[in-house]
Parts: structure tokens; C-alpha cells; sequence
């Protein structure tokens, strides 16, 4: 039987300096779009693409991430005492069965890689998802689940891909194009942050990626790169050759929620989504501009 993709890793270990103060004492995951955290959506489109087991990989003071997916039985009696029973049905719904949560700590923040890294034990010997939870997608089918089918198509490698401004090059790992067969390309190489007047291309990896555990050996062997970290884009680079390797073209629109701009743009982008929010929020941004 084609092996499956049931497991995803969530790597939660940076430090967000750059929504700072923001970020001192909360985590930049928790920081809430319209009304949950960043961090809820990342795992709910996980849950949407069939995956099975959530591998948070966190660090210090990102325990509040961690209780956001336990059952609360405080909260849980006082909802049933109060009657709130729709309340109480909704947190249900996208709460992880029990044993489906599963984490691990990287104990410095020494980048990407590193913290894909500590995930290889809980992920063992199979093909796995990771998404970066400050990458929100805004899409008609989930990401992870148009990219697992894709992948179902080629396996190996799969990494999501967008076009960006060449000026933006720097900001992302970015393909050294084989061949563009339109959703797909397939890879002949990556540079992590490359100057604009370098980039192979401008088809730029946003935070989702399906890889062989193979990629687990390489990212051992990666020595410290861009910004003295160990970038997830140089373990992945050795997989070229070795494996089938595309870029995938999702549908949908990323944004950046690490970024404070970013940020703002999906909070609108996100409720204006929403059946029960657009009508309000159209109301009040309309009449800030009069
Ligand atoms: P970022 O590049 O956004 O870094 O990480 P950061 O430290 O979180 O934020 P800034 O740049 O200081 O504002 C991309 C993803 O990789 C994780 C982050 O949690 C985020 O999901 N990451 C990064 C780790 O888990 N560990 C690291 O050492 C670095």
C-alpha cells in the first residue's frame, strides 16, 4: 500500500522578535486572528488534510500553546453548568483526541532545521507534513490537502510555493527551476535568503512542505548557514537527486503572520472570509474611512 502522510510537525520554538513587545510573553501563535489563535488554524487545516498526529515542537514560554489543545475541565463544567452547550460543542469540535498531541522541545532556538529536527523521533521512519503556523492560507480547499493529494501524484518532496516581488527574495528559500509544468515544478536546486540580483527565480517556499524522513539524515549533517542557523533549505537541498522534488503552486492566498502588516491583512482578510463577521467588519472599516 502508498504510504500515507499522517503525521505533521508544527515547529513553535522562535523567538517572533519581530512583533516585539507583542511577543515578550506570548507566544506569536497564539496571537488570535478574528477570534482563535494562528496556531488553531495551522492544526485544523492539518486535520483537513488527514492527518492524524499533531507534533508540536516548542520552546521556553510557549506553554499557553500547548494548554490551547488540552481539555479544560474547568471551563468545561462551568459551559455545562451555565447551559452553554453550543459553546461547549464548538470547542469540542476541533480539539485533538486525546494522544493525538504530541511534543517536543528545542531547547535553542538554532533555526528551522534544527527544530524540524527534534521532531525525528516523534516521527520515526515515514513521509511528514510540516507547517509553519504564521503562514495562514485563505483558500477554497486547505492547503496541506491540496498539496497531500498532489503528492499522492509524485511523492518525495513537496514544498508550497508562490511568486514574489524580486526584492523580496531575501525573505525566502527560493527554487532553482528544472522544469514548470504549471501547479508543478520540479527542482534542480534552492538558496535560502538569496540576494534579488542572485535568485535562481522569484518562486519563493512559504511554510508548507511535505518530506521523506530521508531529510532527518541531511539536516544532521547541515552545518550553521543564513543568519548562523541551521536552515531547514539546506537539509532539503540534499534530498535533490535523491528523491523526487517539486514545488507545488497552491491556490489560495498566504499571509504572513509573523509580520505585523501581515498580521493586520489577515485579520481582515479572515473575517471578511467569515459569514457572521464580513457584514460588521465591512460596517466599521467603511466608516473609519468617512
Ligand atoms: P521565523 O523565521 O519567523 O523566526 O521562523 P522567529 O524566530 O519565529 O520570528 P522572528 O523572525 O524573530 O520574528 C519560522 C518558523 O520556524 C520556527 C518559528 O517558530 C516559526 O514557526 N522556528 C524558527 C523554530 O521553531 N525554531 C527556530 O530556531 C527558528
Amino acid at each position: 500500500m502508498a504510504q500515507k502522510v499522517r503525521k505533521a510537525v508544527f515547529p513553535v520554538a522562535g523567538l517572533g522578535t519581530r512583533f516585539l513587545p507583542a511577543t515578550k510573553a506570548i507566544p506569536k501563535e497564539m496571537l488570535t486572528v478574528v477570534d482563535r489563535p494562528v496556531i488553531q488554524y495551522a492544526v485544523e487545516e492539518a486535520r483537513a488534510a488527514g492527518i492524524e498526529e499533531f507534533i508540536f515542537v516548542s520552546g521556553r514560554g510557549k506553554t499557553s500553546l500547548i494548554e490551547h489543545f488540552d481539555h479544560s475541565f474547568e471551563l468545561t463544567q462551568t459551559l455545562m453548568a451555565r447551559g452553554k452547550t453550543k459553546e461547549l460543542e464548538d470547542l469540542q469540535r476541533w480539539l485533538p483526541d486525546p494522544g493525538q498531541v504530541v511534543t517536543t522541545r528545542q531547547h535553542l532556538p538554532m533555526g528551522l532545521g534544527h527544530a524540524v529536527l527534534c521532531a525525528k523521533r516523534a516521527v520515526g521512519n515515514e513521509p511528514f507534513a510540516v507547517i509553519l503556523p504564521d503562514d495562514l492560507v485563505l483558500s477554497q480547499t486547505p492547503c496541506l490537502k491540496q498539496m497531500v493529494e498532489a503528492w499522492e501524484e509524485v511523492g518525495g518532496a513537496l514544498v508550497a510555493v508562490q511568486e514574489v516581488p524580486r526584492h523580496q527574495t531575501r525573505r525566502y528559500g527560493v527554487l532553482n527551476i528544472d522544469h514548470d509544468y504549471g501547479k508543478l515544478i520540479s527542482v534542480r536546486g534552492l538558496v535560502e535568503k538569496p540576494a534579488p540580483e542572485v535568485a535562481p527565480s522569484t518562486l519563493s517556499i512559504i511554510g508548507r512542505y511535505i518530506l521523506p524522513p530521508e531529510v532527518f539524515g541531511h539536516l544532521e549533517t547541515t552545518e550553521r548557514g543564513a543568519g548562523g542557523e541551521i536552515q531547514l533549505t539546506d537539509g532539503m537541498v540534499k534530498l535533490i537527486g535523491q528523491t523526487p522534488f517539486h514545488g507545488y503552486r497552491f491556490e489560495g492566498k498566504r499571509y504572513d503572520c509573523g509580520d505585523r502588516f501581515g498580521f493586520l491583512e489577515a485579520n481582515l482578510a479572515f473575517g471578511l472570509a467569515r459569514e457572521d463577521v464580513a457584514p460588521a467588519l465591512r460596517r466599521i472599516v467603511s466608516e473609519l474611512f468617512n
